[in-house]
C-alpha cells in the first residue's frame, strides 16, 4: 500500500471511485473550485496547488496524494501546507477520502497514517483535523493515529470537531 501523486496509471480506478463519490453526492473535497471531470484537468490543478499557483483566495497550497492498493485507487487525502482562517475552523491541515466500496476495510486509518509522514517531510511539526460531529468513522480515524480532541465549535449544518496530532 502506498501513498502517490495522481497519475494516469491509476485512471480507470480512480474513474470508477470518481463515479462512487458521485453516487453518494459527496462534494466539495477535490481542493477545486469544481468536480474533476477528467483526469488530465485535474492533474494540472493538483500540481497548481502544489505550487499555489492560480489559487483563489479561500484556497492554501496543498499537496494531493492518492492510495494504491492491489494496483488500484482506494482514495485520496489534500494535505495542506498551512493553515488559514476557514481551515483553522474547518477543514484543518488534512482531508482523506476512501472510496465508498472500500470502506471499513482499514483505509481511512492507514491513510491517515501515510498522510502524517508526509506532513512531516513538509515540515509540519502538528497538523490540525476536523470532522463533523456525526462522523464516526472519521472520528476513529483520528483518534487511532493518536489525534488530541481540542473542542467542539459551531458549524452548518452541523458542529465540527477539532483534533492536533503531533508529528
Ligand atoms: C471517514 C473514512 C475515511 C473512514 O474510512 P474507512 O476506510 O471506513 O476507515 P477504517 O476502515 O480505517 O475504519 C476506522 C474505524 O471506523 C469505523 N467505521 C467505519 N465506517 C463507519 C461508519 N459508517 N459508522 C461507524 N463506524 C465506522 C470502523 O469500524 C473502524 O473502527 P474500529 O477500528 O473500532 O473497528 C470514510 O468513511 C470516508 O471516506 N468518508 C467520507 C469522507 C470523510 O468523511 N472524510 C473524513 C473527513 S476529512
Amino acid at each position: 500500500m502506498k501513498l502517490i501523486k495522481p497519475t494516469k496509471k491509476y485512471e480507470q480506478s480512480w474513474k470508477a471511485a470518481l463515479a462512487e463519490f458521485q453516487a453518494e453526492e459527496r462534494k466539495g473535497f477535490w481542493n477545486w473550485e469544481k468536480e474533476p471531470d477528467n483526469l488530465d484537468d485535474y492533474m494540472k490543478q493538483t500540481r497548481n496547488n502544489e505550487k499555489g499557483k492560480g489559487l483563489s483566495e479561500s484556497f492554501v497550497p496543498s499537496t494531493t496524494y492518492w492510495l494504491i492498493d492491489n494496483d488500484e485507487f482506494v482514495g485520496h487525502t489534500n494535505i495542506r501546507h498551512k493553515l488559514n482562517e476557514h481551515y483553522r475552523k474547518i477543514g484543518g491541515h488534512i482531508g482523506y477520502y476512501i472510496r465508498p466500496s472500500a470502506r471499513k476495510k482499514g483505509y481511512g486509518t492507514k491513510i491517515l497514517k501515510l498522510a502524517l509522514k508526509k506532513a512531516r517531510r513538509l515540515g509540519l511539526k502538528k497538523v490540525l483535523i476536523t470532522c463533523d460531529e456525526s462522523n464516526i468513522a472519521s472520528q476513529k480515524v483520528i483518534e487511532k493515529n493518536k489525534g488530541k480532541f481540542q473542542d467542539k465549535i459551531p458549524s452548518d449544518p452541523e458542529p465540527k470537531l477539532r483534533y492536533w496530532i503531533e508529528l
